[in-house]
C-alpha cells in the first residue's frame, strides 16, 4: 500500500522506535586496533595519522592493556625493525621488535587476541613485500621467508597470523609450516583481497615501507576487479584461511558485500590509514563531526557484510559506542 496508508516515518519517530527496527549494530567486539611497534624508547607520533603513535614493546603492552580494559578484544601489530636489508631478515629474529611486543603483551594481557601482520615490506631495504630477483618480486622464494617470519611470531606467542604480502600460495605454505611446527591450534587471518591502493600512503610514512622503485601492482590487486576478489578468497579458503579480509574498505564496500555472499567464513574489512587520515584532517578543519562520521563509516562497513573491522579509530570508537 503506498502513501498515505504506508508511512515509513512512523518507525523513525523516536530513538527507541529506531532502536527496535535497527538492522545493523556496531559492537566493541567487532573492532581490531592496529598498532605500530618500534625499537626506540620514546613514543613517536605519526604525522599523517593524528592520534596514532609508534610505541616500543613495553609501551605497546601498556597501551594494549588499557585497550583491553576498555573492551577491545584484538590488536594487529605492525613492526618497524631496527634494521632493513635485502631479504627482510629482521622479521624472523626471535628477539625482533614484533616478537618482543607479542611477549610483552601476552604476559600482561593474556586474554587479548594478538594478531601479527606478516609481510616483508617493513623489513626490506627496497620496501617490496617479497625478495627481488632481476628487479621483480620472486613469489616462491618469498614464501619460505614469510613462513619463517610467521613461525618466529608464533614462538613468541601470537594468536593469529595475518599475511598481507599477496604472494600466491602463501596461506597454504604458512599453514603447512605452522602445522608441522606444532602450531595447529593458531589461526590465519588472510589479507585475501588486498588492492594496490593509494589509501596506504600514511601507513607507509609510519612504517617507512614505501617501495624504493616501482609499485605493488605486480602483486596487489587491480582496484577495477571484483570477480578476481572472489577467486582470491576461494583460493585462501582452500589453502586454510580461518578469517578472510577485504582491504581497503570504503572504496570497496561492494567487494565486501560480494565476498560476504560467497563465503561462510568470518570476514574482516581493513579501514586503512588513508581513510583514517581523511577523517582526521577534515575533523581538524572543523569540516566534519568526527564522532558521527566515524560511527557512520563503521556501521556502513558492517552493513556491507563485514564481521570484523580493523580500524585506527578503534579506541575512540569504543568510547563513542559506549556513549551510544
Ligand atoms: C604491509 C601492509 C600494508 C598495510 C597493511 N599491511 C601496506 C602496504 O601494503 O603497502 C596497509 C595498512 C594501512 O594503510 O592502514 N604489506
Ligand atoms: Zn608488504
Amino acid at each position: 500500500m503506498p502513501f498515505p496508508i504506508t508511512r515509513p516515518r512512523q518507525l523513525r519517530r523516536t530513538e527507541s522506535i529506531r532502536c527496535l527496527v535497527r538492522e545493523t549494530t556496531l559492537s566493541v567486539d567487532d573492532l581490531i586496533w592496529p598498532i605500530f611497534v618500534k625499537p626506540k624508547s620514546e613514543d613517536e607520533p605519526v604525522a599523517s595519522m593524528p592520534g596514532v603513535v609508534r610505541y616500543n614493546p613495553i609501551r605497546a603492552a601498556e597501551e594494549a592493556a588499557t585497550a583491553f580494559q576498555s573492551g577491545i578484544k584484538a590488536i594487529l601489530i605492525f613492526g618497524i625493525p631496527a634494521y632493513k636489508d635485502e631479504t627482510g631478515s629482521a622479521s624472523w629474529q626471535d628477539d625482533g621488535v614484533v616478537q618482543q611486543a607479542i611477549r610483552a603483551i601476552k604476559s600482561t594481557t593474556p586474554d587479548l587476541v594478538v594478531i601479527a601482520d606478516v609481510c616483508l615490506c617493513e623489513y626490506t631495504s627496497h620496501g617490496h613485500c617479497g625478495v627481488l630477483k632481476d628487479g621483480e618480486v620472486d613469489n616462491d622464494v618469498t614464501l619460505d621467508l614469510l613462513s619463517r617470519q610467521s613461525l618466529s611470531f608464533l614462538r613468541a606467542g601470537v594468536d593469529v597470523i595475518a599475511p598481507s604480502d599477496m604472494m600466491d600460495g602463501r596461506i597454504g605454505h604458512i599453514r603447512k609450516s605452522m602445522d608441522e611446527a606444532g602450531f595447529g591450534n593458531r589461526a590465519i587471518m588472510a589479507y585475501s583481497v588486498k588492492y594496490a591502493s593509494a589509501f596506504y600512503g600514511p601507513f607507509r610514512d609510519a612504517a617507512g615501507s614505501a617501495p624504493s622503485f616501482g609499485d605493488r601492482k605486480g602483486y596487489q590487486m587491480d582496484p577495477a576487479n571484483v570477480r578476481e576478489a572472489v577467486r582470491e578468497v576461494q583460493l585462501d579458503i582452500e589453502e586454510g584461511a580461518d578469517i578472510v579480509m577485504v582491504k581497503p574498505a570504503l572504496a570497496y564496500l561492494d567487494v565486501i558485500q560480494r565476498v560476504r555472499s560467497k563465503t561462510e567464513l568470518p570476514l574482516a574489512a581493513f579501514n586503512v590509514s588513508g581513510e583514517y587520515a581523511m577523517i582526521k584532517a577534515a575533523a581538524a578543519m572543523g569540516w566534519l563531526d568526527e564522532k558521527r562520521t566515524v560511527l557512520e563509516i563503521l556501521t556502513g562497513i558492517k552493513r556491507a557484510g563485514a564481521d570484523l573491522i580493523i580500524t585506527y579509530h578503534a579506541r575512540e570508537a569504543v568510547q563513542w559506542i559506549k556513549e551510544g
